[in-house]
């Protein structure tokens, strides 16, 4: 024996003991379901901050004294003032990595822990008979309960319900409340999702009488037939005697604990949220329940619905606000919810730990199918090998069991629950079958999901995260590589696969969307996907000036941390949705509408709803000509789900392309919009475009002027065409009356976070090989300037230090009219080249203060960005926008705000308005609609720089790209990089511009 032992400061949790001093988990009834009465105790509460767990404090102490300040509850400590001060420690953002020693089950002497206290008051009333129960809805990580200086019960599973009953320690009147929360504690192991590490009492409190005879736990199954259209429910509850069930709707009321026909009902679905009350009454209590009638099942490798096949067009959602963390609003959850159907989102798993309870009861009412996932996350293992995972161990598995057993009794009468998910990246391991058989006894109705375990020995969907698109089709087909137990890969290949993350929207992107969401269409087997992630966790900071930014890991001083990998979501941190989310919504959209590839002229139109025709919808088609609607009309179709029909402009509007000056380029637009004016994204359920036929160039239309001004010397020494003027060496200085201070050809763009990183499977990240390619650090050596008739022909060569990989130039310049001039540019790289590059076409920086506010006007597409591989959202017309407004400010800077098919830009100059035409693009031997268009206040070298939106001020210059073409988005951040066809490979481009100005 040691002659002292240090005292350990968190004897209460040092060993596995499951929660101690509560009560059994039980359902949650939706806001002010219960007639059985409860105070929610929100508000101002008194607060201590420990630096150990051993904090001295007296339970009976009730926080009035010294020491002792307020703090809002719900909420986390970290974030108590923020973002103007940080009393009790900062947040900080680890990934994978345990933000303590991995010595599991105990955890570092330093461990800030909270002392709560408020009193409540209880009604005599509730005294009289029944219990008095408090209950937690998520506590962060480990607490203890004291009532009236009595400690009740120790507690932990941050984002699970902890009730204790209180009964014997209250009186009528005045209580103290004490409530001591550890930062860290054994539970930690178990929640390591890649997040933010934030504490305290950050769900709802709520203080209840629990009525002799009342409704303590409701277990309800309403199922739905879709062969007869009628339905079956069965109500058990727990508590009380001759519990009575009444569904109002259906003119019902029967006894509980019998399963009774309930004849025809509306079923439940995420396309029609039908909800009936369910009144349960005991003698004590009254619960109304909103039952879903909807049946969920696995057979031959396909998840139905109703017995319809369903596909889950996902997103991953951790709960976040960026001065609240995990302490979401009620209208938070809503605006979520609301968001995501805006955006024909239709299936959410709740990464990756079970959410407020309330978020359920919103996608119960707004339709939307949850995989509800347990709080389990032991990722940390990971880097030792997995050794010592909790996952694997025995000691843990009545934890790991009590955390999927309270989960399932929360949940389970939702009818948007359609999965239950054991939890995630927390390895394989004995205490998996154990959790799946926990979860199976208490709901036998839905499939398990975990994708830790590759094997799915224990689960009823094979599920895996940024699997590459060539993976999915081979399991979508059943030709998938074998598990090495050839039982197990049997029984795996019967199941259906789902990935439960993938297109990581980190930054710029995802790219790619439109190939996965098409591997879930095309194969009956893979049953949906789910963007990771839903937000970005930026939170809400100043600088030491007061400027206000979000930030992610490293902003906040953390010994570790994981930098920008937080800010990886499909919203911006304000929930501004992200050009990302705007594509999604174009993919996901029910009512799907593509080209089809060999027949020009023809848009598709497919109903993509399971359960509802496209009635609602009206198909809006147009001819766009540059940028306005030469004809337009609707298609009287209404297609059943799964059906579809092709539009094809010869039969819309066969006349119409020999109608238009064969100058203008034109496009096909079929649009299904609502004709309730429900509130959707984009304002359609689906759209779509083909190019029905590129504008000829003036030249070839007989529309050139016939005069051309000449090359003419200035009196500096150099030469004027049209509206341009270039010094002696060929460089131009001066457009119209606007100064040039830079323009060359430009092959690079500030980096991002998906070409920072590496691809899974390449050897080399974009971002990177750019670097090595030189394009980071481009000079123009200019060789040649000549006449040649009536155009100015200007040669040279461009490239970075340290390589001999470079791009030859040719500038061909023609005036046009004094004010007009043609540019013919031609690119041809040379040398060998490490990989893509990033762009390719004409940079100019034009001397302009306030460039932010110039304005653009452009026929092309849009409103939105687009690139090549995230074109789905934008669409041809005619748009306008500030340079501002042209950008997106990403929480962490980057490339952004590129705009497609630009046929036709007026930028308002200071000096008056520069207009560019497109005559002709293309790249290697593809011929572009028109130029992709960038305009920026300040240059990409400021934009890579920059760790924060804030650092990135105005220069004085109009950085303006005309590209020939750039470079995808791609997911390599997490996951596969850009697809083939839209990596941008060094080929020869030529842009032949008209500029006016
Ligand atoms: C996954 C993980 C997510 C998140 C993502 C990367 O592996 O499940 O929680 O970390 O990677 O952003």
């Amino acid at each position: 024996m040691p002659d002292t032992v240090v005292p350990d400061p968190t004897p209460t949790h040092e060993s596995l003991t499951p929660p101690t001093g509560v009560r059994d988990a039980r359902f949650r009834p939706a806001d002010g379901a219960s007639d059985a009465p409860e105070q929610r105790l929100e508000g101002t509460w008194r607060f201590r901050l420990s630096p150990t767990a051993d904090t001295g404090l007296d339970p009976a102490d009730d926080g009035a004294g010294p020491g002792w300040a307020d703090l809002e509850v719900p909420g986390h400590w970290q974030l108590a003032e923020a973002p103007d001060a940080w009393p009790y420690g900062r947040p900080a953002y680890t990934n994978v990595l345990y933000p303590i020693p991995v010595d599991p089950p105990r955890v570092p002497h330093e461990n800030p822990t909270g002392e709560y206290r408020r009193t409540v008051d209880v009604p005599a009333a509730w005294l009289a008979g029944g219990r008095v129960v408090l209950r937690f809805e998520g506590v962060d990580s480990w607490f203890e309960v004291a009532v009236n200086g009595r400690v009740l019960a120790q507690s932990h599973g941050s984002r699970l319900p902890t009730e204790v009953d209180v009964t014997d320690a209250v009186h009528a009147g005045a209580n103290l409340l004490a409530v001591r929360v550890t930062q860290w504690s054994a539970h930690t192991y178990v929640e390591d999702q890649d997040q933010w590490w934030l504490s305290g009492i950050f769900r709802d409190v709520t203080l209840a009488h629990r009525p002799a005879g009342g409704v303590e736990h409701v277990t309800l199954r309403a199922d739905y037939d879709h062969m007869t259209g009628t339905g079956t429910l069965r109500v058990d509850v727990e508590g009380g005697s001759d519990a009575r069930v009444r569904v109002p709707d259906l003119g019902l009321e029967v006894a509980a604990g019998a399963t009774v026909d309930v004849g025809v009902v509306e079923p439940w679905s995420a396309e029609h949220p039908r909800l009936y009350d369910v009144v349960v009454s005991t003698g004590g209590e009254t619960v109304t329940l909103r039952a879903g009638f909807r049946t969920v099942a696995v057979a031959d490798g396909v998840l139905t619905v109703n017995g319809a096949p369903v596909k889950l067009y996902g997103v991953n959602r951790h709960e976040f606000e960026p001065t609240r963390g995990r302490a979401v609003t009620r209208a938070t959850m809503l605006e979520d919810v609301l968001l995501m159907k805006r955006h024909h989102v239709n299936a959410v798993r709740t990464s990756h730990a079970p959410p407020h309870p309330h978020f359920l009861d919103l996608c119960d009412e707004h339709g939307l199918y949850v995989v509800d996932e347990n709080d389990l996350e032991t990722h940390g293992f990971e880097v030792l090998g997995w050794r010592g995972n909790p996952t694997d161990d025995p000691a843990w598995e009545p934890l790991l069991v009590d955390r999927v057993q309270r989960m399932v009794r929360r949940d389970a009468h939702h009818a948007s629950v359609v999965m239950w998910s054991l939890g995630n990246e927390a390895g394989a391991g004995v205490n998996v079958g154990a959790m799946a058989a926990a979860v199976r006894a208490l709901d036998p109705t839905r499939p398990v999901h975990y994708e830790g375990d590759w094997s799915s020995a224990h689960v009823d969907v094979y599920s895996r995260m940024y699997a590459a698109t060539e993976e999915v089709a081979l399991i979508g087909r059943g030709d998938e590589p074998a598990w090495p137990d050839a039982a197990a890969d049997a029984r795996r290949r019967t199941l259906p696969f789902v990935l439960c993350e993938y297109a990581h929207a980190m930054g710029n992107g995802p790219g790619g969307l439109t190939e996965y969401v098409d591997l879930v269409d095309a194969h009956p087997r893979v049953l949906g996907a789910f963007v990771w992630e839903w937000i970005d966790h930026g939170i809400a900071t100043r600088t030491a000036d007061g400027t206000p930014f979000h930030g992610y890991g490293g902003d906040f001083g953390e010994e570790l941390h994981d930098g920008t990998f937080i800010a990886d979501g499909l919203l911006l941190p304000d929930r501004t949705p992200s050009p990302g989310l705007l594509e999604l919504a174009a993919v996901y959209a029910p009512v799907g509408v593509r080209p089809v590839p060999g027949r020009p002229g023809v848009l598709l139109v497919r109903n993509r709803y399971a359960f509802t025709s496209t009635a609602h919808a009206r198909l809006v088609w147009e001819v766009v000509a540059d940028g306005d609607v030469a004809a337009t009309g609707e298609v009287e179709t209404v297609l059943a789900p799964g059906g579809s029909t092709a539009v094809h402009v010869d039969d819309v509007a066969p006349d119409v392309l020999t109608d238009l000056s064969p100058a203008a380029t034109a496009w096909l637009v079929v649009r299904a919009v609502p004709r309730d004016g429900r509130d959707v994204a984009a304002g359609h359920l689906g759209a779509g475009h083909v190019l029905l036929r590129r504008g000829a160039a003036p030249a070839a239309t007989g529309t050139e002027p016939t005069s051309r001004a000449t090359p003419a010397a200035t009196a500096a020494g150099g030469h004027r065409v049209g509206s341009v003027e270039l010094d002696a060496t060929g460089r131009v200085v001066r457009l119209g009356g606007t100064r040039v201070r830079l323009a060359r050809v430009d092959a690079w763009r500030a980096p991002t976070d998906n070409d920072r990183a590496r691809a899974w499977a390449a050897d080399v990240g974009d971002g990177d090989a750019w670097e090595r390619a030189g394009l980071t650090r481009l000079h123009e050596r200019l060789d040649t300037i000549e006449r040649d008739g009536d155009a100015l022909v200007v040669t040279g060569r461009t490239a970075g230090a340290a390589t001999d990989c470079a791009l030859r130039v040719r500038y061909e310049w023609r005036a046009v009219d004094d004010r007009t001039v043609d540019l013919t540019l031609r690119i041809a790289p040379e040398g060998r080249w490490p990989g893509s590059v990033a762009r390719l076409g004409w940079l100019l920086a034009l001397e302009q203060p306030g460039a932010g506010d110039v304005v653009v006007d452009w026929t092309g597409l849009g409103p939105h960005e687009s690139y090549a591989d995230s074109a789905r959202a934008a669409l041809p017309g005619r748009w306008r926008h500030t340079v501002d407004a042209l950008g997106t400010r990403y929480t962490h800077p980057q490339e952004n705000g590129a705009r497609r098919g630009v046929t036709h830009a007026r930028l308002d100059l200071a000096a008056g308005p520069l207009t560019v035409t497109a005559l002709d693009v293309r790249h290697g031997t593809h011929a572009a609609p028109g130029v992709e268009l960038t305009a920026r206040p300040w240059s990409d070298t400021a934009l890579a720089a920059a760790a924060h939106p804030h650092e990135l001020a105005p220069d004085g210059l109009l950085w303006l790209h005309l590209d020939a073409a750039q470079h995808g988005l791609g997911s390599a951040a997490c996951g596969p990089g850009v697809l083939p066809d839209a990596v941008l490979h060094p080929a020869t481009a030529t842009l032949h511009l008209r500029l006016h100005a």
